[in-house]
């Protein structure tokens, strides 16, 4: 299977949450977050908009990392072309690890010119702290939450246990960087893919996604795990399922057609 054909399989659930996009909304984001210092793809930032614009507004969007703002931007123009729900930014503003290497690193200045300047400062509030600090007092429900801060195994996992709570149920979890052997790959195979709280699990670009249930079906669980195969294929071994396997796991977990 080619790159492009692959990448269908993996963003096939994502059609759950996406109700269609405006061409020339995103086309004007896209020159917005062009100019802005970021890692995110254009397609995850559709992705964002679209999961932003859904929520309908039982509970507040939150994400934890936000960098110069091209996320939050995603977020928070979906989110005011759908129901307004506003958007928590949380990020201490120092950096990663990784970007500390290079002296010390303030980003608040520039994330807050960007959200201006994108006219969403109405809709997003900033929280200058880690997401542990800012998880003890958060009270709202999260209907969905996009994790993209500290990247370390133990950090996204921390993350996970810190916000997962709040996530209503029905809402949505987002991690960037799940793929060819990043370590938020790990927390999402481990408390993700292979959890019976997740159903409709997608993968856009490397950004995964799922939504929180109280207890998925065996079909759900099924499925899960199918596409955690299909994952760990293309991350470490480059290969691709054989169609007719692909085919045959399919037929299983598709509904049956009921009889006339
Ligand atoms: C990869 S960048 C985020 C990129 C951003 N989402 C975007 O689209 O441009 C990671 C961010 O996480 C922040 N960060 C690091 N540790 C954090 C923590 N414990 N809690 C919240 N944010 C953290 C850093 O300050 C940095 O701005």
């Amino acid at each position: 299977m080619d790159k492009e054909n692959h990448t269908k399989v993996f963003i096939i659930s994502a059609k759950i949450i996406i109700k269609g996009i405006m061409k020339s909304e995103i086309d004007k984001i896209k020159r917005i977050v062009d100019n802005i210092d970021g890692w995110l793809a254009d397609v995850e930032g559709e992705f964002l908009y679209n999961a932003a614009r859904n929520c309908t507004g039982k509970g507040v969007i939150v994400e934890i990392g936000s960098w110069k703002g091209k996320s939050t931007i995603w977020l928070g123009k979906g989110s005011k072309a759908g129901n307004k729900v506003e958007v928590y930014a949380i990020d201490p503003h120092t950096g990663s690890s990784e970007h500390q290497k290079e002296g010390p690193v303030w980003t608040f200045e520039e994330f807050k010119i960007n959200i201006k300047n994108a006219k969403i400062d109405d809709i997003v509030v900033p929280i200058v702290k880690t997401s542990a600090d800012a998880a003890k007092n958060f009270k709202k429900p999260v209907e969905l939450i996009f994790i993209d801060g500290a990247h370390e195994y133990e950090m996204v996992k921390l993350d996970f246990e810190l916000w997962f709570p709040k996530l209503v149920e029905g809402g949505f979890i987002a991690f960037h960087d799940t793929c060819w052997g990043q370590e938020p790959a790990r927390v999402v195979k481990e408390f993700v893919f292979t959890s019976r709280n997740f159903r409709n699990i997608g993968i856009v670009g490397s950004i995964t996604f799922a939504q929180k249930v109280k207890q998925n079906s065996i079909k759900d669980m099924i499925r899960n795990r199918y596409l955690l195969l299909l994952k760990m294929f293309r991350d470490f071994l480059g290969l691709y399922l054989p169609e007719p396997i692909k085919l045959a796991v399919k037929k299983i977990i598709s509904p049956k057609k009921s009889k006339k």
